[in-house]
């Protein structure tokens, strides 16, 4: 197996502030992986700092075999970015903002036209490459990015928050593509998210990140087992009560959430239910509601760390103010 990129306790520090704190995995070549983590967790700093945009404090990693800090060129002409929404030139047609890209990677002018027919084929976009970018919607404009990302073909893409913003219908069909092009081109890809969906969809392996930690990694499926089960939530007014009458042997884990609710985790929930409920009306605790799911990865989340990625939506705009600091840097 080789890798695409190894990454080896890698920190990076904002005064006192740990963004990413001491992370160390591999990713495989061809993988589709997913750093998936709330707002303010590090995702778009260890992307940042796996681009060459930003040093690391401490710890190195190597990307297509090569450092990030002894050879940022290197690095940077085997790579694809896709950052937030920020660089396409609105005045510019669909075809003249990838041309310009391919200027930039001084590629020769008849293997730029070949590529940029192809890409702009790949990403639905032929039929309106000579169109300005203003008139494009949302989920156009992150296609046209990513064919740009794309123009002069590297081995690894990097995405951040590839869909955010997206109606749920645009998300799909780029979660296609994004599927397409490590299938059918091998290309790897890393990217980070804060919608377990996304990452549970397209990410054969997810590591998730909270506070600049790697809390879990393994493949979606693996992560959801390891919840030990069905998830069972349950509101009631009094959901300590409903604590102590259910620590019983056959529910692996029980936990009062933040918000009052009550999450257990048992196998075969369907069957237990109804005791559930006898337990709880034998004892006079009143249920308000009662609802059964298989685990997600936001349950998987929770686990380890008690709250819910959804409580805190990311912040598009602070992120796209980061990168054009550090680009001016
Ligand atoms: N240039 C910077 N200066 C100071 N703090 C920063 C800077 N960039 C990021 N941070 C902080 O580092 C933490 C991680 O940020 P970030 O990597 O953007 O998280 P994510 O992409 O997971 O939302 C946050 O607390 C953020 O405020
Ligand atoms: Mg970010």
């Amino acid at each position: 197996m080789t890798f695409a990129i190894q990454i080896n306790h890698l920190t990076r520090k904002f005064n006192d502030l740990v963004a990413v704190n001491d992370i160390s995995f591999e990713i495989n070549e061809g993988e589709i992986f997913g750093l998936l983590g709330p707002n303010g967790a590090g995702k778009t700093t260890t992307l940042a700092m796996l681009s060459t945009m930003l040093k690391p404090t401490s710890g190195s990693a190597t990307v297509n075999g090569m450092d990030i800090k002894n050879n940022e060129d290197g690095v940077r002409k085997s790579i694809g970015i896709v950052f937030q929404d920020q660089s396409l030139d609105e005045e510019l047609t669909a075809w003249e903002n990838m041309d310009f890209h391919g200027r930039l990677y001084r590629l020769q002018s008849d293997v730029r036209r070949q590529r940029i027919e192809e890409l702009l084929e790949l990403v639905e976009l032929k039929d309106r490459k000579d169109d300005i970018v203003k008139t494009f919607s949302g989920g156009m404009r992150r296609r046209l990015e990513i064919a740009r990302g794309l123009l002069h073909h590297p081995a690894v893409l990097f995405l951040d928050e590839p869909t955010l913003g997206l109606d749920p219908q645009t998300r799909n069909h780029l979660w296609q593509y994004i599927a397409k092009l490590s299938k059918e081109h091998g290309i790897t890809i890393i990217l980070t998210t804060h919608y377990m969906e996304e990452a549970d969809r397209l990410c054969n392996r997810v590591a998730i990140i909270d506070h600049g930690k790697i809390i879990a990694l393994d493949t979606p499926a693996n992560l959801k087992d390891g919840i030990g089960g069905d998830v069972v939530n349950i509101r009631s007014p009094d959901p300590s009560a409903v604590v102590s009458v259910l620590e019983v042997p056959w529910i692996s884990r029980i936990e009062k959430q933040y918000d009052g609710q009550v999450t257990i985790s048992l196998q075969n929930a369907e069957q237990h239910v109804s005791t559930i409920v006898m337990l709880l009306n034998s004892n006079q605790i009143a249920i308000e509601s009662i609802s059964i799911h298989k685990p997600t990865l936001e349950d998987v989340f929770l686990s380890f760390t008690g709250k819910t990625i959804r409580e805190e939506e990311a912040d598009g705009k602070a992120n796209m103010r980061m990168y054009q600091k550090m680009m001016r840097r």
